[in-house]
């Protein structure tokens, strides 16, 4: 970093940020976008999305394809079509691919995706970064899958204060968050580069929580983050709950408090990857492109096989174009784009 940055805020600093409005809104945005420029550059990195499988074993109350949503025509991609989708990032020089499912933690679905990534990785030599988001899976698996060559894992905290985490949630063993907790412990010890990110604008959330939310990613050390919009899907039991109280109640008011997290996570931490993630499109036109102005630089284009991308549907209005902006960007053609972040610090 060739400026000393301040990145020490406090909850109050942070939650004043995240209350701005008007001009002060527009100062942190410009301050989140020299931070950018100054620390990562202004490069936009691309991650090849791969949506494998649909089959999911938990039933998140906000999520379009959780368990009990007999509703969703379940699928699990063919070797043959994972492999035509890496062959698409290699040939269009995406950099990286993030291979993604519900949670499967079935013995054939591990061994296939072992198998997929000692493909992948002959296939591209090394070259292709390879990100992993397949939810919370044991020790062993996740040094199974990084023996066979993926190096980034993406699992969400969702909502860092466990209290809003058991109101989205069944309280079941299959959805703790002390689990949840580990799982990005384990990730980080086996030596992924690990990401982590929040839905925003959830019934019953305040500002004070998402002011914790940048405050638990930055105590865990993350580094990539992938963060959207709460956006109610069809047929899910959060989607029936109606919170007009709340202060993020507006789609209006979650893309801005959307932008404002990417702009105020970059001033916190300035050398993580920050993805613009497809749930900002879904509420406007202008929001991937806004959180790339404010500070995120990753963007992940859909490259799974067309047909299947109905049944992947975590939430309604999910958009797969790219923004033809962010097309006319600095893009980082062929680089994979590992956050800057990874290994500046002693990881314990
Ligand atoms: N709105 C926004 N994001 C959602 N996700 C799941 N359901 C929704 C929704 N209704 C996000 C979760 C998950 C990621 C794959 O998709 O944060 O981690
Ligand atoms: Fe499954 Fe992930 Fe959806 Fe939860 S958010 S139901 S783990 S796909």
């Amino acid at each position: 970093m060739n400026k000393p940055y301040k990145t020490d805020y406090n909850r109050t600093e942070i939650i004043r940020m995240l209350s701005s409005e008007g001009a002060d809104m527009n100062a942190i945005f410009a301050r989140a976008a020299e931070t950018k420029h100054d620390v990562v550059g202004d490069k936009l990195y691309l991650r090849g999305l791969i949506e494998y499988s649909n089959i999911c074993r938990k039933n998140c109350l906000y999520c379009g394809i959780r368990r009990d949503n007999g509703a969703v025509g379940r699928y699990r991609l063919s070797e043959k079509e994972v492999i035509s989708s890496v062959k698409y990032a290699l040939d269009n020089r995406l950099g990286s691919i993030v291979l993604q499912a519900g949670e499967d933690t079935s013995p054939g679905h591990i061994d296939s995706i072992e198998l997929l990534l000692r493909k992948i990785t002959a296939m591209s030599e090394g070259k292709l970064g390879i990100t992993l988001s397949l939810g919370e899976q044991s020790e062993e698996t996740y040094l199974r899958w990084f023996e066979a060559g993926a190096h980034r894992y993406l699992l969400r905290i969702e909502a860092s204060s466990p209290e809003l985490y058991s109101k989205i949630h069944p309280c079941d063993a299959l959805h703790d968050y002390n689990e949840r907790l580990n799982a990005l412990k384990t990730l980080r010890k086996i030596g992924y580069q690990v990401g982590t990110g929040v839905m925003i604008g959830l019934p019953g959330q305040t500002v004070e929580d998402l002011a914790d939310d940048i405050l638990f990613m930055r105590d865990t050390d993350v580094d990539m983050c992938g963060m959207g919009p709460y956006i109610e899907a069809a047929g899910t039991p959060l989607a029936g709950r109606t919170d007009t109280g709340s202060p993020l109640y507006t789609t209006d008011k979650r893309l801005e408090m959307s932008l404002k997290m990417v702009a105020v996570l970059r001033i916190v931490m300035p050398d993580i990857n920050i993805a613009s993630t497809t749930a900002l499109s879904s509420l406007s036109p202008d929001g991937r492109y806004l959180a790339v102005k404010y500070g995120a630089n990753v963007i992940m284009p859909n490259i799974t096989p067309s047909y299947r991308m109905d049944n992947y549907r975590l939430y309604d209005n999910k958009s797969s174009e790219v923004d033809p902006r962010l097309k006319a960007m600095d893009i980082a053609y062929g680089e994979r784009g590992d956050s800057l972040h990874f290994g500046t610090a002693e990881k314990n």
